[in-house]
């Protein structure tokens, strides 16, 4: 084989290893409907197009769910500022833990983990679920937890309201301990709910 064509092999297989990670788009931080529009079309939805949604509409949609607004403080509010939570987004390439200061998606697992997301059909099909996972260790009190979590699944809810995307926060049916598995969460963290997330089903 040819020094180069070596050269240009090792490039590819050097790519694929290290194309793990996504760095997402700048969140676009202003457009989306008027707040009372987007609250009045707020609403679960548990039909979904398999249609993929776009980096810049994922990058927009973690932003609004638990990016940073201001200098090291989120979209959401969370008790005595403990900022617990990780958002996972299981996707069909894969499940990406979301890193908002770096705006990157870390990869943590590259199977189709959609279907251990829960146990309603559509979860496999969706484009999209989230998983929302707290530190214990930072916040001790689960209903603390459970009321942080609540902020972030409403920010989803209302980009969704405001996209025309449709959306279901899920606290049934996962299978937590193998879901914490599957992404590999880290010791002391606890999943908390599920979110879906796609393209209505027309
Ligand atoms: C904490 C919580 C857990 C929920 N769990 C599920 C669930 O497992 N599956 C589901 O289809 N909907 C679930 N939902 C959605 C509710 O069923 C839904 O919000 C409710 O029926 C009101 O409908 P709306 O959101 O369209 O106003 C959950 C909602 C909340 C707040």
């Amino acid at each position: 084989m040819k020094r180069t064509t070596l050269f240009a092999g090792l490039l590819m297989i050097s790519a694929t290893a290290f194309a793990q990670n996504i760095k997402l788009p700048a969140p676009q931080q202003n457009g989306g409907k008027p707040l009372m529009e987007a609250l009045s079309q707020r609403k679960s939805a548990r039909e979904f197009d398999a249609k993929a949604l776009s980096e810049q509409t994922l990058s927009n949609l973690l932003w609004a769910a638990y990016g940073f607004n201001r200098d090291g403080m989120r979209t959401v509010p969370s008790a005595n500022n403990k900022q617990e939570f990780e958002v996972y987004a299981v996707t069909e390439k894969g499940a990406y833990l979301y890193n908002a200061k770096e705006n990157t998606l870390e990869l943590v697992s590259d199977k189709d983990l959609r279907s251990q997301t829960g146990k309603q059909g559509f979860v496999t099909t969706a484009p999209l679920n989230l998983v929302f996972a707290y530190d214990t260790k930072a916040m001790p009190d689960e209903k603390v937890a459970y009321a942080d979590c609540g902020f972030i699944s409403q920010n989803v809810y209302l980009y969704c309201a405001s996209e025309g995307l449709a959306t279901v926060v899920r606290g049934g049916g996962i299978s937590k301990e193998d879901l914490a598995k599957a992404i590999g969460l880290k010791d002391g963290y606890a999943i908390v709910f599920s979110q879906t997330v796609g393209y209505p089903k027309k």
